[in-house]
């Protein structure tokens, strides 16, 4: 019996992905290794030109068709919208990454309610209605594949982050459940967690540069990691490579949490 080379495991062409938070940050790194790897790659955000150029940059870069939809995980109908759009468009839809997050940072006491609610809308209950959206079109096509973002935060706390904290240890609860959920109809729900990467989100500990310092020195590696560095794990658990893998949480982290 001819087996598949190994390498080939790992294509992913004529595969349709969706990466929400796909136009900056890691999304975009992720999305770059798919549309190398033989994916269309549709890349949602907010920002309509910030996703625009982003999907020009991208097709460009891979050769592949790269395109920008503009979607607020946190509104139901956009999420929902954003799914029926990318099946209209593509044709179909193999893959979603649930990259759309955002953070805070304050203690406890200087919270605001409001503050601490966009941080669970958008991280949680935006990846929830992601995975909701695309559930029943997965079943039916009997695959897909989710891959949330946790963060090495998803394991251990980290003072002044009780909103990202709570938000990202419940978005391995979420990965866990779907994959329990869909097991049997082909479709597959796995997690990864990032340790620091220069991404515009941590932008304002650059500001501090000792509080920049600190959270690097949580690493093992003690540094931050580079962009490219997500796409490894995110092809992967994306691929037929991990045809076997639901349920999982792959920590991309630097060794943070192997302390
Ligand atoms: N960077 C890190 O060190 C790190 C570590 C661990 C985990 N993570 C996780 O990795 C994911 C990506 O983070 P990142 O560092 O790439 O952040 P980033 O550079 O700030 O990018 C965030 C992305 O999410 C989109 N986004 C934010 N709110 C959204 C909303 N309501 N609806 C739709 N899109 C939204 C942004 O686009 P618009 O603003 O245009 O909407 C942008 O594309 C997040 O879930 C984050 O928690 C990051």
């Amino acid at each position: 019996m001819s087996q598949p080379h190994v390498l080939d495991l790992f294509r992913l062409d004529g595969r349709v992905a969706l990466i929400t938070g796909g136009s900056r940050g890691l999304g975009k790194s992720i999305a770059l290794g798919f549309a190398q790897a033989g994916a269309t790659c549709v890349l949602a955000g907010r920002d309509a030109a910030v996703a625009s150029a982003s999907a020009s940059e991208l097709s460009a870069a891979s050769g592949q068709t790269c395109h920008p939809c503009v979607a607020d995980v946190t509104d139901e109908a956009d999420v929902a919208r954003m799914v029926e759009w990318t099946l209209t468009k593509c044709g179909r839809l193999d893959i979603l990454v649930n990259s759309a997050g955002i953070n805070i940072r304050h203690p406890i006491e200087e919270f605001a309610l409001a503050e601490f609610q966009r941080v669970v809308e958008t991280n949680l209950t935006g990846t929830w209605l992601a995975c909701r959206a695309v559930a029943a079109h997965f079943k039916a096509q009997g695959s897909g594949s989710v891959i949330n973002l946790g963060s090495a935060l998803s394991a251990v706390g980290l003072a002044e982050r009780s909103a990202y904290c709570s938000s990202k240890a419940a978005v391995i609860g979420l990965t866990k459940t779907l994959a329990l959920e869909w097991a049997g109809s082909g479709a597959r729900c796995n997690a990864i967690c990032p340790g620091p990467f220069l991404t515009e989100m941590n932008l304002p500990l650059l500001e501090q540069p000792e509080r920049a310092a600190a959270v690097v020195g949580l690493t093992a590696l003690n540094r931050w990691a580079e962009l490219p560095e997500i796409r490894g794990a995110a092809l992967y658990l994306a691929s037929d490579a991990a045809s076997y893998v639901t349920g999982t949480t792959l920590f991309v982290d630097g060794g943070w949490t192997a302390r």
